[in-house]
């Protein structure tokens, strides 16, 4: 069984972290964004081939991934011409091979789905369509689903506005579909919505088309709040998954990693391989430093996310933020909420808060 990833899109939300950096793969910890997704569908043995639909920067994502081997996988990667939308991604990257039902993850969500019991379901039910539906708080921003009582869908508005939303299952953004019915309905090379047109499709044509209501863990990480609402969850066990499988609520060190005597690190939070923490020096909670990172004397790190190779001087006090890669920290500098790019430079003394808050 094939599986499909969409991971193609800009990430544009996530700017400027995703400006070098590919949503799919952006660090959370140390740990490329999609290794999540590929941990999950590796222990589905009917899946037997991986495909990665990418357009924005494909070469960075197979890069990472190589051909799978090393996770005992098999990924194949497959890139759009020009950037063909969630229905022309998946149409694209499927080919035109009738047979047997495909998977189809899109590339930004953290989940712990039972994705065994989705194929189950979809195959029982002998459906045309399978979603994964997960209960949030404000539809607004997702696909909003409406099913009756036998979990047959009866509605698909992507992006509604307030006055349409009637509950509050939202599509997760997992499927498994009949191939047939992307041949029949989604148009060769050209872009087309999955959510906007071959959803709706189906209802208007009653075809057989079925919710899994899935109530673990889901989360798409891709705007700034909710990836670090993703480091949050995996640091206090909400999710529980590396690097803090089994170690939630704790200040997980990697062993290259230098702290220094009379620093302070208070858990969760995590220091990557290679970095220095310098004595006087505080790593507070939900912080992360990512590895080759340079903590000086007497700077504080509070809830913040660094991503590789950042110099923080001394005395810098860094809170509620994240920071790319490469990013040069001055002395005494106090920022706060700041989102920055790689190789930001912030020069001494600056500050976006008073340096006398608490
Ligand atoms: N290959 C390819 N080509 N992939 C694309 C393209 C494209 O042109 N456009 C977007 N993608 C990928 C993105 O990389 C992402 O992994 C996925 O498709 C979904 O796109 P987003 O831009 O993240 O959509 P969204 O979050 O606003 O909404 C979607 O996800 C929600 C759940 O997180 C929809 O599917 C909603 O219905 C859903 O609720
Ligand atoms: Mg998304």
């Amino acid at each position: 069984m094939k599986a499909i990833l969409l991971a193609g899109g800009k990430g544009t939300r996530l700017r400027p972290l995703t400006l070098n950096t590919p949503k799919p793969i952006v660090p959370i910890f140390d740990r490329p964004f999609l290794r999540y997704q590929l941990d999950l569908l590796r222990q589905v043995p009917e899946i037997d081939e991986v495909v990665l639909s990418l357009n924005y920067q494909p070469r960075r994502i197979e890069e990472v991934f190589g051909d799978g081997s090393d996770l005992g996988l098999h990924i194949r990667y497959v890139v759009e011409p020009s950037p063909l939308g969630t229905g022309g991604g998946i149409r694209f990257a499927a080919g035109d091979r009738l047979g047997e039902p495909i998977v189809v993850f899109n590339g930004d969500v953290l989940t712990s789905v039972d994705l065994p019991a989705v194929i189950r379901l979809h195959r029982e039910r002998q459906a045309k369509a399978t979603i994964v539906l997960t209960p949030v708080e404000n539809p607004a921003a997702y696909g909003l689903v409406e099913t009756d009582a036998d979990g047959n869908i009866l509605a698909f508005l992507e992006k509604p506005s307030p006055d349409q939303i009637r509950c509050n299952t939202i599509n997760a953004g997992i499927y498994v579909l009949e191939p047939d019915t992307l041949i029949d309905r989604v148009p060769k090379d050209m872009a087309y919505s999955i959510e906007r047109g071959y959803f709706p499709s189906l209802i208007e044509d009653r075809a057989r088309f079925v919710a899994h209501v899935d109530r673990g863990y889901w989360l798409d990480i891709g705007t700034p709040e909710k990836y670090r609402q993703a480091h949050r969850d995996i640091m206090d066990g909400r999710f529980p998954a590396p690097p803090f499988l089994g170690y939630a609520g704790q200040a997980i060190v990697a062993p290259s990693a230098r702290v220094e005597e009379g620093a302070v690190i208070e858990g969760p939070c995590f220091i990557g391989s290679d970095a220095t923490i310098k004595r006087g020096a505080r790593v507070g909670p939900y912080s992360v430093i990512g590895s080759h990172c340079h903590i000086a004397e007497d700077a504080v790190i509070e809830d913040a996310i660094l991503w590789p190779n950042t110099w923080v001087d001394n005395e810098a006090r860094l809170t509620r933020m994240l920071a790319g890669r490469s990013c040069n920290f001055g002395r005494n500098v106090a920022i706060g909420g700041a989102i920055l790019g790689d190789k930001s430079v912030v020069t001494d003394y600056s500050q976006t808060e008073s340096r006398e808050d608490p």
